[in-house]
């Protein structure tokens, strides 16, 4: 039974491992922008993730590949500026950390330097570990990222479920542990069994945020644009719409559009004279 207890304090990757400890379910939802991100901290989201899904949701792509480094940090920058007690965790973006540890470390520095977040997530498994011991060195806190990862699409071909395969499961566990060992804070498990994630979360000690992943991972994320309504071209099963912004703000766009043609926007009180 998770305890949720109003704490102003700042988050940090330490906090989120007790909140695991004290079986206290760890909230997290993405942000790209200032003024949306004030509102979801001021809300008391444990977590922010400056996710690469910006690509899809912000910039209009079909996946997150095309986003830049600059792109990701100009997101990060906004988001932190605005951020007074979540944790700030910034992605990667595709080919900035792949086979290329030296790049890695450059890239996460960048994120770190010139966004001020509090840490960086990346993809992937067993293939990055040379990354992520690198970028450990230098003190960066990664969260990690395995089942669904947006950034290998092209070698799924597919949206479906991850792991229902016993080899998958069996490989998605051992990179799990792996990370862990490695110095993971954290783990993201996305589109995967809810047994296996309930696996994977009692076996690790660091949290392990789901994301169609069922009820058992240690905390939620979820993508704004997709719980708010604002996208509504994407509704999988695992997606719980918590209002329906999209309709309204269409709505509130209309209203303007007619009050203008009808002379009726500005009146007297909303001129100068
Ligand atoms: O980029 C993103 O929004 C993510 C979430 C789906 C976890 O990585």
């Amino acid at each position: 039974m998770s305890t949720y207890t109003e704490d102003s304090r700042k988050v940090t990757t330490h906090r989120l491992i007790e909140m695991k400890q004290r079986g206290e379910k760890i909230s997290m939802l993405t942000a790209y922008d200032y003024s949306m991100a004030s509102l979801i901290d001021q809300a008391g989201m444990d977590v922010i993730l400056v996710g690469d899904s910006a690509s899809n949701v912000m910039a209009g792509n079909v996946t997150t590949l095309p986003i830049t480094l600059d792109q990701m940090i100009y997101h990060g920058k906004s988001v932190m500026k605005a951020v007074k007690r979540a944790l700030v965790v910034v992605d990667l973006p595709f080919g900035t950390y792949q086979g290329n540890s030296k790049e890695a470390v450059h890239s996460a520095i960048r994120v770190m330097k010139e966004t001020h977040a509090d840490c960086i997530k990346i993809e992937g498994g067993a293939e990055i570990a040379e990354s992520v011991t690198r970028i450990l060195s230098t003190g960066i806190p990664i969260m990690g990222h395995l089942g669904l990862t947006p950034q290998s699409i092209n070698k799924f071909g597919t949206y479906t479920v991850r792991a229902k395969e016993e080899a998958e499961a069996q490989k998605l566990i051992s990179d799990a542990h792996l990370l862990e060992e490695l110095g993971c804070f954290a783990i993201v498990l996305e589109k995967i069994p809810a047994f296996l994630a309930k696996q994977v979360t009692e076996e690790l000690k660091i949290p392990v945020i789901g994301i169609g992943a069922g009820p058992y991972a240690d905390g939620q994320v979820l993508v704004m644009h997709d719980m708010l309504g604002i996208n509504k071209e994407f509704s999988p099963r695992f997606l719980r719409r918590y209002a329906d912004l999209g309709d309204e703000i269409i709505d509130a766009v209309k209203h303007y559009i007619q009050d203008v043609k009808d002379c009726d926007f500005p009146n007297e009180k909303e001129s100068y004279f």
